[in-house]
């Protein structure tokens, strides 16, 4: 848990410059992001970086094959992966590139104090070489025949059939992936870091200094239980990377300068902003803290050669490390053959971009166990929480507010202590996402969006409306109050929609104190609806019934026009209020300039009533003169485009097909009451 008062640098793992970004490097910079933000409402100094990972032999192959220079293929690349961030709301005070002057530089200092440090050994390795193709191959691009258990076509370093993990040389009947041909065994010389020399080191780390996960320090404590192997950082031509300077042909690895890219990231971002020394904030014992978020596959690298990497060359060590677990698509691993290898741009091109920060926030924890993506279960917590139940609150209060000269708050609050008691939630609101239990955070918040719409829905401002308009504005105004604080506590996860909440209220909330004090007397504009319901997707559509919206033009005076689905628990009394019965159709007419609705005339026995019902898609007016349905006969009247409805006829649908009137059976009678 970050101390207060610390500044930080908070880091996210850096994606490599060959391929979009899919949905599982959103996983992480969400969460990173949603972090970021809430400590900043917390009037915490952060720097929030990251940058392309650009070197390596996929990458360099990638370019031959596209044929362009692997500087441009990474340029190209790392114009694709920020505006992908920038659509999903990843706030980054800066965004650099491994293959950069600063990470070079960097890069060399290491590598100087690596020796200095008699860090370093030099050892004569066999590996295998594709002369065809002209270059070593990385294990992943041999594949042969598995020697433990015979699987064919396995790659050379490990068997995907029997899991087994072997080197290169044992592979039966080996084939470089790139020729087909059978490599060779070359001699080459390279350089190891020997990780021996930071055991101790490492073991303070991780025992003592860490925000660790319980089960990321347990794995790291078994590697530093066992023999620590000597890292190999050196590549042959042709590579794409650094030249190491005292090595003739050869280039530092990836994996070495991949790290390293962190800081040189914040080195970056230091040249813009003079007030903070690039050394004063990393060297040991310096008061500013490091954050990095990383996926579990990446922990052997973060938790031992970075730490190690980093006391070489007298750098600070992470203060914490802040794992996750990898993202899976409907119980499955994202696979490209199977359908379920979605990226940043699939997702934004069919989905609002902050449904996704909005869904992993409710499903994210601090622990590392996988979190899994349904589109169905994404859609359906969309539209019940933000749609029905947060958004919906200045939806049905707004209309409340008008005072004859447009909408405007009132002067004080009817119910003070329930505006501090939701103020005084903050706290563990806040705690929650400082612990990265973002999940409960959500939690709380929905709870207390339940909690105001209950409030709404008690003191009912629509029943007397006509007689007290200032109690019915007051009513409102607290709803409203209660919606602001919501607002507030949702800023981190939900970014570009509060934002807009914000420019509506004429209000900004850079800190948390900035909620103390409501917001009353002043003028607002018009509301205009703030969020539409997600469609139902294909494969979810017959699955679940959607309640459906019969006015889609929100109409003022409507208390419930973004109704919940599925809708909050309520006990009977709130049952009672709502007024069901049943109707005759008199008439039914198509409505001039809509394709969608019919203007009803109904009987409830008693009186006479107009309703608009957006059913004209399913049924054809004569069809309906003289049949029975349900309607509820509370609803307040709402002005729509076409006239006046003065109540709402209840259909079926389930998005897909519908809608579909009710009908009750013979013997019901126009002005029954149906409960
Ligand atoms: O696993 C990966 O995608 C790497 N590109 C992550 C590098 S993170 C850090 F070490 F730079
Ligand atoms: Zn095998």
């Amino acid at each position: 848990m970050p101390s207060p008062s610390r500044p930080l640098l908070v880091t996210t793992a850096l994606p490599y410059a060959n391929g979009p970004l899919h949905l599982g490097h959103l996983l992480e910079t969400i969460q990173a992001d949603i972090w970021v933000r809430h400590l900043r409402l917390c009037e915490r100094t952060v720097v929030f970086v990251c940058a392309d990972d650009a070197h390596g032999t996929p990458i360099m192959l990638r370019a031959a094959q596209d044929q362009i220079p692997p500087e441009q293929l990474i340029a190209s690349v790392q114009a694709d992966h920020l505006a992908d961030f920038s659509r999903f709301g990843i706030a980054f005070d800066h965004y650099h590139t491994t293959h950069s002057p600063e990470n070079q530089a960097l890069v060399l200092r290491f590598y100087e104090a690596l020796k200095k440090g008699h860090h370093l050994v030099t050892r004569r390795i066999r590996q295998m070489y594709d002369p065809e193709a002209g270059l070593f191959l990385p294990d992943r691009y041999i594949r042969g025949t598995c020697p433990r258990c015979g699987a064919l076509d396995q790659y050379g370093d490990n068997c995907e059939v029997c899991g087994a993990s072997y080197s290169p040389g044992e592979l039966i009947s080996p084939r470089s992936s790139l020729s087909g041909k059978t490599p060779e065994m070359r001699e080459t010389e390279h350089v190891f870091v020997r990780l021996e020399g930071f055991r101790d080191r490492l073991r303070r780390f991780v025992h003592e200094q860490a925000d660790l996960d319980r089960g990321v320090a347990k794995k790291l404590d078994e590697w530093l239980g066992g023999e620590l192997r000597d890292w190999d950082i050196t590549r042959d031509q042709p590579y794409f990377g650094f030249p190491i300077p005292d090595r003739t042909g050869q280039f530092f690895y990836v994996w070495l300068d991949a790290p390293i890219g962190y800081l040189a990231s914040f080195r970056a971002w230091t040249q813009t902003h003079p007030g903070t020394d690039f050394d004063e904030s990393l060297k040991a014992g310096s008061p500013t803290e490091l954050y990095h978020f990383l996926g579990k596959d990446i922990i052997y690298f973060h938790g031992l050669f970075w730490p190690a990497l980093l006391s070489a060359v007298g750098f600070r060590l992470p203060s914490g490390l802040f794992v996750h677990g990898f993202l899976t698509v409907n119980g499955q691993k994202m696979s490209k053959s199977r359908g379920t290898f979605l990226t940043a741009r699939d997702f934004a091109e069919s989905h609002p971009p902050e449904a996704l920060r909005y869904y992993f926030a409710t499903k994210l924890g601090s622990g590392i166990e996988d979190l899994d993506l349904d589109l169905g279960d994404l859609q359906q917590r969309y539209n019940a929480d933000l749609v029905g139940k947060f958004v919906n609150l200045a939806a049905r209060s707004s209309p409340f507010l008008d005072s004859g000269t447009g909408p405007q708050l009132s002067s004080s609050l009817p119910d003070p202590d329930l505006y501090d008691r939701f103020r005084k939630s903050a706290g563990a609101i806040s705690a929650a996402y400082e612990a990265r239990e973002f999940s409960r955070a959500l939690r709380t918040i929905m709870d207390l969006a339940d909690q105001a719409n209950q409030y709404f829905t008690a003191c009912a401002p629509w029943s007397n409306r006509r007689e007290n308009s200032e109690r019915a504005r007051e009513i409102a105004t607290e709803t409203l109050n209660l919606f602001r604080l919501l607002t507030g506590y949702l800023k981190p996860v939900l970014p570009e929609l509060t934002g807009r909440i914000e420019t509506w209220l004429g209000v900004t909330t850079a800190r948390w104190g900035d909620l103390d004090q409501p917001l009353l007397g002043r003028s607002l504009p018009p509301y205009t609806p703030l969020l539409t319901r997600l469609a139902v997707p294909p494969a979810t559509a017959l699955s679940r019934p959607l309640s459906l919206d019969l006015n889609p033009t929100p109409a003022a005076g409507s208390p419930m026009n973004q109704t919940p689905d599925p809708a909050p628990t309520i006990d009977i009394h709130q049952f009672n209020q709502v007024n069901l019965k049943v109707a005759r159709i008199l008439s039914a007419e198509k409505v001039e300039g809509s394709d969608k609705l019919l203007r009803l005339r109904i009987s409830l026995g008693d009186e006479e009533r107009t309703v608009f019902a957006g059913i004209q898609t399913a049924y054809t007016p004569e069809n309906l003169v003289g049949r029975l349905t349900v309607v509820v006969a509370n609803l307040a009247p709402r002005k729509m485009r076409f006239g006046i409805s003065e109540a709402m006829v209840l259909a079926a649908s389930d998005g897909a097909s519908g809608p579909f009137l009710l009908s009750p059976d013979s013997g019901a009678a126009p002005g029954m009451v149906v409960r």
